[in-house]
């Protein structure tokens, strides 16, 4: 449908084991995902990306892969696989893979091998390294692991550590050995040559580590976690890892229309600059990395247009942006909005009509919120690990909510993870037959964006609004312009907008709505004196001037 897919449509995030059980064992699972394709095409999705899928010992829900080449059977088979392909392509919805390439499963063949002696055709496959006698318990540096403890664990089969970033039952691939790279290129050939549209790759700044494994330095960090109170830049991109990205991108240009999206994991509250270094002069390295400042950005314009004026500044000028409110590893967004679906449609329409690709984190579009769970139920190991400091990150992975039924139409049994309890409101079934919920919103402003190349393909630009509470940009394509007003604040604002370069009050009166957060479409803007407009508490419009 469109010209370059991964840049003009609108990627929807699938978290597998939640998403729809088709075989009553309580855990989602891909013949659940092809029987809700139809949704995802109704509502305009162009894309999904889904969370692994691959056999796991699931100490990490699937990120610890312990054969890239299958399906684990909790999930399905490759033939289930090969019928959502084809059948999401038939719909116009590309499939999307995650890819953890950093490390595996310590249960993966490699590892079992590498594992065994110091002397085995995998010896180098994994990263590692003797005791240092009398430091540490002989630790060979200071590093953390992510989900708590040291990164090296002692391995007596082969008597030396091995690096693991997350989990010890996740060791860390060493990039530097070339046999590793072209194993992992195969692996993901395997995938492309079945017809797989991309990958969403896994801490994709992290696959290189410091040649001499110098400590990390120290730093006060924003939590307590050892992990974070380290600067974490000899275990973390590394300059030698854009090199293995530019091959990376080379094979996979072999193939017709493909992507690549990278997690670049940075320092909170987020660095920008870092993670557009990834997509390389725009054209040869990752096609789209994440930035994940707004998701723990205050609700307040100010700063909104400030972390999206720094993100549209760092992606290199042929690059291309994309942007992300939610995932499987963050809050939801609606519930670090505090419920409020008002400030949840302005965020939309925030997401939906910047200049780069949009990612929606499923349950997005309901307003899914994050659900309390007792630490009985606990699932994610960072949860277990850290609570109370760190909740975990079972909060966000609640099964979707169909309908208002006892398991909300997810499955016909008690799934994995509790459901939020407001299900039974709270639904896509219902939502549906409401034309002022949040559900239809996104309904209506995807078919917006898929119809109007301004959208997708316009530049942007920020205007100054006199208004602080107000947040207003300027997209334009051949000669079309369209001006976007988002109120963040509790009260209605009245504002003038100036434009560079000139500066001057920009004439409203050529502007007719397009889209709006309460419905209304068509007619002026509600213009006062001065060129100043009125806008509703949390309203955001969608305005086009064909002068
Ligand atoms: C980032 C993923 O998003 C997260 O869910 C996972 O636990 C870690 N990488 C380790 O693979």
């Amino acid at each position: 449908m469109f010209e370059t897919w991964w840049k003009e449509c609108v990627v929807y995030q699938i978290y597998p084991r939640s998403f729809q059980d088709s075989n009553g064992d309580g855990i989602g699972d891909i013949p659940g995902i092809i029987s809700r394709l139809d949704y995802l095409r109704w509502l305009g999705i162009g894309a999904i990306w889904l969370s692994p899928i691959y056999p796991s010992p699931m100490k990490d829900f699937g990120y610890d892969v312990s054969d890239y080449r299958d399906v684990d059977p909790v999930f399905g088979s490759l033939e289930d696989m090969d019928r959502l392909i084809a059948e999401a392509h038939e719909r116009d919805i590309r499939v999307i893979l995650d890819m953890v390439l950093n490390h595996t499963s310590d249960q993966h063949a490699w590892f079992l091998e590498s594992s065994s002696s110091q002397d085995n055709p995998k010896s180098d496959f994994y990263i590692w390294k003797d005791r240092i006698p009398g430091n540490r318990k002989g630790l060979p540096n200071n590093w953390y692991a992510c989900f708590g403890g040291r990164a090296w664990t002692f391995s007596p089969q082969r008597g030396q550590y091995y690096l693991h970033s997350f989990l010890a039952e996740q060791p860390d691939l060493n990039w530097r050995n070339d046999a590793v790279v072209e194993a992992l290129f195969a692996d993901i050939r395997f995938w492309l040559d079945k017809g797989i549209d991309g990958f969403r790759l896994d801490v994709i700044n992290a696959i290189v580590k410091d040649e001499t494994f110098r400590d990390n330095p120290r730093m006060i960090g924003p939590t307590p976690r050892p992990y974070d109170m380290q600067r974490h830049i000899f275990d973390r991109n590394r300059p030698e890892a854009h090199a293995k990205l530019r091959r990376f991108r080379k094979m996979v240009d072999e193939y017709e229309d493909r992507m690549l999206v990278g997690e670049i994991m940075v320092e909170a509250p987020g660095e920008p600059e870092k993670a557009a270094s990834y997509l390389g002069d725009g054209t040869n390295e990752l096609h789209l990395a994440f930035d994940f400042t707004l998701l723990s950005t205050k609700w307040n314009a100010r700063a909104w247009r400030n972390v999206a004026d720094r993100w549209y500044k760092a992606v290199p000028e042929s690059g291309w942006p994309c942007w992300v409110l939610s995932n499987h590893d963050m809050p939801r967004a609606i519930s670090r909005f505090g419920g409020d679906v008002g400030k949840a449609k302005l965020a939309a329409m925030f997401l939906l009509t910047q200049r780069g690709t949009p990612f929606i984190y499923y349950g997005e579009e309901i307003g899914m919120p994050d659900i309390k769970l007792p630490r009985s139920k606990f699932q994610d190991p960072l949860g277990k690990k850290y609570w109370p400091f760190h909740p975990g990150r079972d909060p966000e992975r609640s099964p979707m909510q169909w309908d208002g039924t006892e398991y909300a139409g997810f499955s016909d049994t008690s799934p994995w993870l509790p459901l939020d309890t407001a299900h039974e409101s709270l639904n896509v079934s219902s939502q549906m037959d409401n034309p002022a919920s949040l559900l239809n919103f996104y309904h209506a402003l995807l078919a917006l964006r898929n119809h109007d190349s301004i959208l997708r393909l316009g530049t942007h630009r920020f205007v100054s609004s006199s208004c602080d509470e107000v947040l207003t940009y300027v997209r334009e394509f051949d000669g079309v312009r369209e001006l976007i007003l988002l109120n963040f604040g509790r009260k209605a604002a009245v504002c003038a907008l100036s434009d560079a370069p000139t500066g001057s009050t920009m004439d409203l009166s050529a502007f007719r709505i397009l889209f709006s957060t309460d419905g209304k479409t068509g007619g002026s803007m509600n213009l006062l004196d001065n060129g100043r407009c009125l806008l509703g508490a949390h309203q955001g419009l969608i305005c086009r001037s064909d002068t």
